[in-house]
């Protein structure tokens, strides 16, 4: 954890003192004897106070993971396994009377589509009303008033007359804004933000993300931001759990991930990001070649496997489960692949277990050259003359666009 969450007051170690704890969470559609399964293995912590990010890429299942802690998978859709632990109650065993109180008290939203969860014909204000009077019983004054105040603690100019303002009145950002007043009017313990800043050019970002930050400090609340931009998760989190394919590939502070990724894949989605300091002498970025697994896809092993330039035979059969990237360093966090080191093609890591049988890799019907497994003495030389192999060439690859058409609370 960095120095800034242990200076909150309140804030305890992550992994021994957790305010959320999910674990083992799997989330099914489609028929209970052929489900298509959408989360498979998810798990994560979050301390009092400390601001996570969840990052992956389009489909990997961080909306469907923070539904599931709010309880709000709509049928057909339905949790199978794993537990929600808030504050040591099963929010997954919650009758219908304390899941209302859950969401009314304990733990706040910001819905990855925030505009279709403003009621057009309905003003600011009587959103606020209504959210403030049902959850924190007030009058209709005392809630005008604070509603007001929130409004302006966010950051919403002359909030007496946006407080009477319809939401198209409203640019993106102070929607925005608005959405996070609403969402932390009950002062909940945590707040979940799924892709807060998407859609918001660079400037009303930043000063979002400022926001979710001094809010946490003010009231001393964890966050959960989900984003597939690792931009936004430097700028603001403790830690950050990688998702793909429906598991967390890998975990640990946000500083020991960008200096020292212990996953291909986490590797991989960083060796993407702009180089935003190499304005007037851009440097091409190359995206991850392939495309992520289809629901429908059975893979066996790693699932990233038909898309990683360091595959190898016998990845096809390692187990999805983390283990830690340093025994000695509890909290530097885990990692699922158990190359070490990855980048130079090491031995199978003894913890995760003796080296699997060597099997061949499934070529993918996208990009074959990605799906190519590498031996060891290729991964090397690769590493050593800089050659990126038959990779696709740049462009080829994608990251898709949210198609979020859930239903909303
Ligand atoms: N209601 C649903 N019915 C069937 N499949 C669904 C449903 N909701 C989500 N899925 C599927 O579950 C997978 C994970 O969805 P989820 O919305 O959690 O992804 P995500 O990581 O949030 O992606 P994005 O970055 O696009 O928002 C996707 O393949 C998605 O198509
Ligand atoms: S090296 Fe093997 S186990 Fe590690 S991410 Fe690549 S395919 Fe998966
Ligand atoms: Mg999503």
């Amino acid at each position: 954890m960095t120095a800034v969450a242990q200076d909150l007051p309140g804030v305890a170690d992550a992994t021994t003192d957790a305010l959320l704890s999910v674990d083992g969470l799997r989330v099914e559609f489609g028929p209970a004897d052929a489900p298509l399964v959408a989360v498979k293995d998810v798990g994560l912590t979050i301390a009092p106070g400390e601001i996570v990010g969840l990052i992956g890429e389009s489909g990997s299942g961080k909306s469907l993971t923070c539904r599931s802690i709010m309880r709000l998978i709509g049928a057909p859709g339905r949790v199978t396994a794993g537990t929600v632990d808030f504050e040591g109650r099963d929010v997954l065993a919650m009758s219908s009377k304390e899941l209302r109180d859950f969401r009314a008290h304990d733990v706040g939203m910001i819905y990855q589509d925030p505009f279709s969860s403003l009621n057009p014909v309905m003003r600011i204000g009587d959103h606020l009303r209504e959210t403030l009077r049902a959850n924190r019983g007030m009058s209709k004054a005392e809630a005008r008033a604070e509603g007001i105040a929130l409004l302006e603690r966010v950051g919403i100019p002359d909030p007496e007359r946006r407080y009477l303002s319809y939401p198209h009145e409203l640019s993106g950002g102070m929607r925005q804004r608005v959405m996070i007043a609403l969402a932390t009017a009950s002062r909940p313990r945590l707040l979940l933000a799924d892709e807060p800043t998407t859609a918001l050019d660079v400037t009303t970002q930043a000063q979002i993300l400022d926001l979710l930050t001094d809010m946490r400090r003010e009231l001393g609340m964890a966050v959960l931001v989900v984003s597939h931009d690792f931009g936004v998760i430097a700028q603001v989190c403790d830690r950050v759990c990688v998702m793909y394919g429906g598991h967390v590939v890998e975990t640990g502070p946000v500083e020991r991930i960008y200096a020292d990724p212990q996953h291909p894949y986490t590797k991989a989605l960083l060796d993407s990001v702009p180089d935003m300091e190499s304005a007037g002498n851009p440097v091409r970025r190359e995206g991850i070649p392939g495309y992520p697994p289809e629901l429908t896809d059975v893979l066996p092993g790693c699932v990233f496997a038909p898309r990683c330039a360091h595959a190898r035979p016998g990845c096809t059969s390692v187990p999805m489960v983390l283990q830690p990237v340093d025994a000695a360093a509890p909290d530097a966090g885990s990692t699922a692949c158990p190359v070490r080191p990855f980048s130079v093609g090491g031995p199978f890591d003894p913890v995760a277990g003796s080296p699997p049988d060597p099997v061949a890799v499934p070529v993918s019907p996208q990009p074959a050259a990605a799906t190519a497994a590498m031996t060891a003495a290729e991964t090397a030389a690769r590493a050593q003359t800089g050659d990126p192999g038959d990779l696709p060439a740049p462009g080829e690859a994608r990251i898709t666009q949210p198609t979020d058409q859930e239903s909303t609370r």
